[in-house]
């Protein structure tokens, strides 16, 4: 009832001339996974042919390197501006999994001699924890700081695991599956403490909370642009000044010698437009977090059983993980995309694969319990009208699912009663 008075208030106020409705075409379909990546803005998709006609190289000293060149120095500058960074401590790479690599390979080859410890939390991304793994396999020691099943990371785990040779700590800003957002500040100043650089994916975290880095007091930092309504393949790492790291791409000149390869224009021009919209970043926040509670208001006292994980905890305003006990995610989420909805039972990466999240087996959740997940990312562009069509269909369809799962245990019962086999085999063989 609170989150449906909460709800109409902002509605009220997402119609007013400030937020105006943000457009981005996910083709008539209902797209409730924008932690997968994000539409493209329609604003982005109208700028595309302008900032083609700048194909030029930006290293280029004639005629046609100089479009692209300003394009790419105005894009750096909006990106530096929302991110409270300067302009030439951001590296152009091409994507959020080459900025983490990036971040530890580039640590640990420049590491001081003996600083040969690492920590990362229990539920980082797999381009941070596989690069992690890599780590160890050439000798670093590895350490994960465990997240609580309400989300909390484990404070008092995180500063008993640090010391004075531990060279890096890798905390995400916010989660891909839960959307818990960490202590980044109180974790960056304990890990400085010790001598220890800090890096945090905030691959999540960008267009989705306000958030400033000189404040957070990182060195290092990961982003992407296509979580963000711009185009794939950009991502930035952010390298405070000072910080030491070796290249993880040789080659010519380009970000200051940083990252070899000629930079993707197009792909930049997008993100630094998308940057330059500081202003809204917490009006959308808000206009998500009612339509996100009042999702969680609905489901959770019209479902059965339905709960959020950690939903106590700090989280990003549009990140929903629903545990929907007696339904498996997979099923649900097949029948929901038959229906028209796109939702995600984990990370993107591990969607088809029958494994449960190891985001949620690290939190504590049971494997049945991490099978009967799902995650809804709302975005910039969803309405009240769909997240309650979306909550009509999940009634429904969790309701169908449910009726197929009771009767088909009822005729395994019956099965079992005629079954005269010693083996106590099942009707259905
Ligand atoms: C938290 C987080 N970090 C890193 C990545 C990887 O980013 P990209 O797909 O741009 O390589 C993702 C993508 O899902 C993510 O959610």
């Amino acid at each position: 009832m609170w989150g449906a008075l909460k709800s109409d208030r902002v509605a009220a106020r997402m119609q007013t001339p400030n937020i105006p409705a943000f457009s981005s075409n996910s083709e008539g379909r209902i797209y409730l996974d924008h932690n997968a990546t994000s539409p493209i803005s329609d604003e982005v998709r109208a700028l595309v042919p302008e900032w083609l006609t700048h194909w030029g190289n930006p290293s280029s000293i004639h005629v046609a390197g100089r479009g692209p060149k300003t394009l790419l120095r105005e894009s750096r500058d909006k990106i530096a501006k929302l991110l409270g960074v300067n302009p030439l401590e951001l590296i152009f790479t091409n994507g959020g999994s080459e900025s983490n690599n990036f971040a530890l390979k580039g640590v640990f080859e420049t590491a001081p001699e003996g600083r040969d410890h690492y920590i990362i939390s229990a539920v980082e991304h797999p381009s941070l924890k596989r690069t992690a793994d890599y780590l160890r396999s050439r000798g670093a020691r590895v350490d994960e700081i465990p997240v609580l099943r309400s989300g909390r990371i484990d404070l008092e785990a995180y500063q008993a695991l640090l010391t004075d040779k531990t060279a890096l700590v890798s905390v995400m800003m916010a989660n891909n599956e839960t959307g818990h957002v960490f202590p980044i500040r109180e974790m960056a100043e304990l890990a400085h403490a010790k001598g220890a650089l800090f890096h945090t994916d905030g691959v999540q975290a960008l267009g989705k909370m306000e958030f400033n880095l000189r404040d957070l007091g990182v060195d290092l930092a990961s982003f992407a642009g296509h979580k963000f309504y711009a185009l794939k393949g950009i991502g930035v790492l952010y390298a405070k000044k000072g910080v030491k790291l070796e290249n993880l791409v040789h080659g010519g000149g380009q970000e200051r010698h940083r990252r070899g390869g000629t930079e993707n224009i197009l792909a930049i021009a997008s993100l630094g437009y998308m940057c330059g919209k500081k202003d809204e970043i917490a009006a959308r926040g808000e206009q998500m977090r009612v339509l996100r509670d009042h999702f969680e208001t609905r489901v959770t006292s019209e479902i059965e059983g339905v709960s959020i994980t950690g939903a106590e905890s700090p989280r990003l305003p549009n990140t929903s993980s629903l545990l929907i006990p007696g339904v498996d995610g997979e099923i649900l989420l097949m029948n929901l995309d038959l229906k028209g909805y796109a939702v995600s039972t984990g990370a993107a990466c591990s969607s088809g694969s029958p494994e449960p999240s190891p985001v949620l087996l690290a939190m504590g959740l049971t494997r049945a319990e991490a099978q009967s997940s799902m995650r809804v990312g709302l975005g910039w562009s969803t309405t009240r009208e769909q997240v309650d069509r979306f909550i009509e269909t999940l009634i429904e369809v969790v309701r169908h699912i449910r009726a197929i799962d009771a009767q088909s245990a009822s005729v395994q019962a019956k099965g079992r009663l005629h079954d005269t086999s010693s083996e106590g085999k099942s009707y259905v063989r």
